[in-house]
């Protein structure tokens, strides 16, 4: 996917200056407590979500693009209430879902990414066309008439990278976009995340891929554990993640 600035257009959806918040936010799921109190402010650039399974990623991405709503506490666009502000601007944030699956809709490669043209108020045809070119651009002209799920699970994945980046809202919500992709791809979507205009968060577990951000969260059961420089937030939960491999390793000894 070669990188080309015409892909990498502006956002078409400016966003409010004052950025995504949190303000006291309590959310359950199921049977499960996922936050309890959740305070941020995110504004940086580049926000990077680390933690293990189960620990609330991908709850907060979908609270941030109004998927889930808190039983209490706010979530906020540039000041407003986000589910306001969606509700008079819906194209302002968009998330990339975890599986491709949840996130794509038409049959075809084609109608998949022309429908993220089509609040921009383009005729049908004319978001089919630059949907088209888009492809072409990236060496990938041949997936246009191609059906969706006739693509593996990675190349699915890049079909939702290409749909929210022709699409172009004004913050980009990714959940573990790279989990599927092969090494050219993680290479590619680390390089249009470098270079794309918006304001973006990516949960992952490839740490690499969020390392060198301003911010990273490390989520732990619904809690921030730690908040700061991606080299100092990684390098915490890594060092974690190794003292509990260790404990575990001699418990098991122990019984042994
Ligand atoms: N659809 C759901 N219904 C009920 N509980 C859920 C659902 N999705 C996730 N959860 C629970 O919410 C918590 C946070 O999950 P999630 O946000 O998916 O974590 P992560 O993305 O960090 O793996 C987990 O305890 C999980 O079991
Ligand atoms: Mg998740």
């Amino acid at each position: 996917m070669p990188l080309s600035p015409t892909s990498l257009a502006s956002p078409r959806h400016e966003l409010p200056a004052s950025g995504l918040r949190l303000l006291g936010v309590h959310l359950r799921r199921g049977a499960t407590q996922v936050f309890s109190g959740l305070d941020l402010v995110l504004s940086e650039q580049r926000i990077g979500l680390i933690g293990d399974n189960g620990a609330g990623k991908t709850s907060l991405l979908r609270l941030l693009c109004g998927l889930e709503q808190a039983q209490s506490g706010q979530v906020l666009l540039g000041g407003e209430d986000l589910h306001q502000v969606r509700a008079r601007r819906p194209g302002l944030v968009g998330l990339m879902f975890q599986n491709p699956d949840d996130q794509i809709i038409f049959p075809t490669v084609e109608e998949e990414l022309a429908l993220g043209l089509r609040p921009a108020g383009l005729s049908r045809q004319a978001a089919r066309g630059k949907a088209r070119a888009l492809l072409a651009e990236r060496g990938l002209a041949d997936w246009a008439p191609r059906a969706v799920a006739g693509l593996s699970q990675g190349q699915r994945q890049q079909v939702c990278w290409l749909s929210l980046l022709i699409a172009a809202p004004g913050v980009l919500l990714l959940d573990e976009p790279f989990a599927s992709l092969d090494l050219p791809g993680q290479a590619a979507l680390a390089r249009d995340i470098a270079a794309a205009p918006q304001q973006i968060l990516v949960s992952t577990h490839v740490l690499d891929h969020v390392r060198d951000f301003e911010r990273v969260l490390w989520l732990d059961k619904g809690q921030i554990r730690a908040d700061g420089p991606g080299q100092a937030v990684c390098t915490a939960y890594e060092a974690d993640v190794a003292q509990r491999l260790g404990q575990s390793r001699s418990t098991q000894d122990g019984q042994g």
